[in-house]
């Protein structure tokens, strides 16, 4: 039986396929994109999600117990392309939900976001369940993912799991058109030795993770018994939270001499509507999430992944 993830070569996707194969074997992994890798595996199917035929086809065609779906187009790209953006993050589920409740595979994972919250939602500590506004193409479009994914539970029996992952920060990928993507260029520039220009304010504080940890938290949801889970929309999960002048600051502890301008922009607007940081109690008492990464600990992992293989000459010191 294989893993399916759908949306493979992304910033999650790339990782999380890795972390899959590990645990579960090589080649227990099939990777399918609507674009191919750089370096061509058996294992990789070209696919594009929203052709429900295609989709429905391969899983007619392979043995797959589980779907990881990651194919979405992300907050600051859906907000230049709605219609677009409604079609990739809400139809693609869609098939994917009938897909399973045809029993074409057992478990399906579909990440929410931090930005099914909105203007209204309290700012601190945002809970599990409370007002719920988004007003961005990418949150309306998750939220109601969610919704849907509840129902599939509830009226077909269909096992789906999902997590509200904050902005997550990688070196090996890079992030894909998200408003939080201007933390992992702040790394860049800051090794480059060059000033950056950040799109969101200096005190703009927003919930944030490691890739480690993101990959970690969907490994053990997944492998967590149902009877234990209590949320079938999806967990709210934590990690570190932080603004960008504290980034800025966290970062000039390995290079000193690091500038940070800003100029908000629209991406600035997004921000200001999702939480500060949030509550993810749930998902520790029900499947025993911890985050193993703080803010410094990122960081240096960040730096170190960076320097070794993007800026070889870069000068710092860990
Ligand atoms: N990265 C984050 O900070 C973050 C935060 C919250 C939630 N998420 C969610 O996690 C998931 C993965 O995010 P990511 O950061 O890896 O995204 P990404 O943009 O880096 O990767 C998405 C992948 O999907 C592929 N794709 C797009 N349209 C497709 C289609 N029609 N058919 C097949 N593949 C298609 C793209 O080629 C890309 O490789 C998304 O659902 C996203 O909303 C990500």
């Amino acid at each position: 039986m294989k893993k399916l993830i759908i949306g493979a070569y992304g910033q999650i996707g790339s990782e999380l396929r890795v972390a899959l194969e590990k645990r579960h074997g090589l080649h227990s992994v099939m990777a399918a994109d609507i674009r191919k890798p750089e370096s061509e595996d058996s294992d990789f199917v070209l696919l594009d999600a929203t052709e429900k035929d295609s989709v429905f086809g391969l899983l007619e065609s392979e043995e797959v117990d589980e779907v990881y779906l990651l194919a979405a187009l992300l907050s600051a790209k859906a907000e230049q392309m709605p219609q677009q953006a409604w079609r990739i993050n809400m139809q693609v589920l869609f098939n994917l939900l009938e897909a399973g409740k045809e029993g074409l595979f057992k478990k399906l994972f579909w990440p929410s976001s931090i930005a099914v919250f909105g203007p209204h939602t309290p700012k601190q500590h945002t809970p599990q369940y409370t007002v719920m506004d988004p007003d961005t193409v990418y949150g309306i479009s998750k939220l109601a993912g969610e919704r849907w994914m509840e129902y599939y539970f509830e009226k077909y029996g269909l096992d789906v799991r999902s997590l509200r992952y904050p902005g997550i920060l990688s070196w090996k990928t890079a992030p894909g058109g998200g408003t939080t993507d201007y933390a992992v260029e702040m790394f860049h520039y800051a090794l480059r030795h060059e000033p950056y220009v950040c799109y969101v304010a200096p005190g703009e504080r927003l919930p944030m993770m490691y890739i480690d940890d993101a990959v970690e938290g969907t490994l053990q949801l997944m492998s967590a018994p149902a009877e234990k889970l209590r949320i079938r929309s999806s967990y709210n999960l934590s990690g570190i939270d932080f603004t960008p002048e504290e980034l800025a600051r966290a970062i000039r502890r390995y290079i000193p001499g690091f500038r940070v301008e800003y100029r908000p922009d629209f991406r600035q607007q997004i921000a200001a509507t999702w939480p500060d940081s949030i509550d993810d109690r749930f998902a520790r008492e029900d499947w025993g999430w911890r985050p193993r990464f703080d803010l410094d600990k990122m960081v240096r992992e960040m730096l170190a992944g960076l320097k070794q293989t993007q800026y070889p000459e870069a000068e710092l010191s860990l």
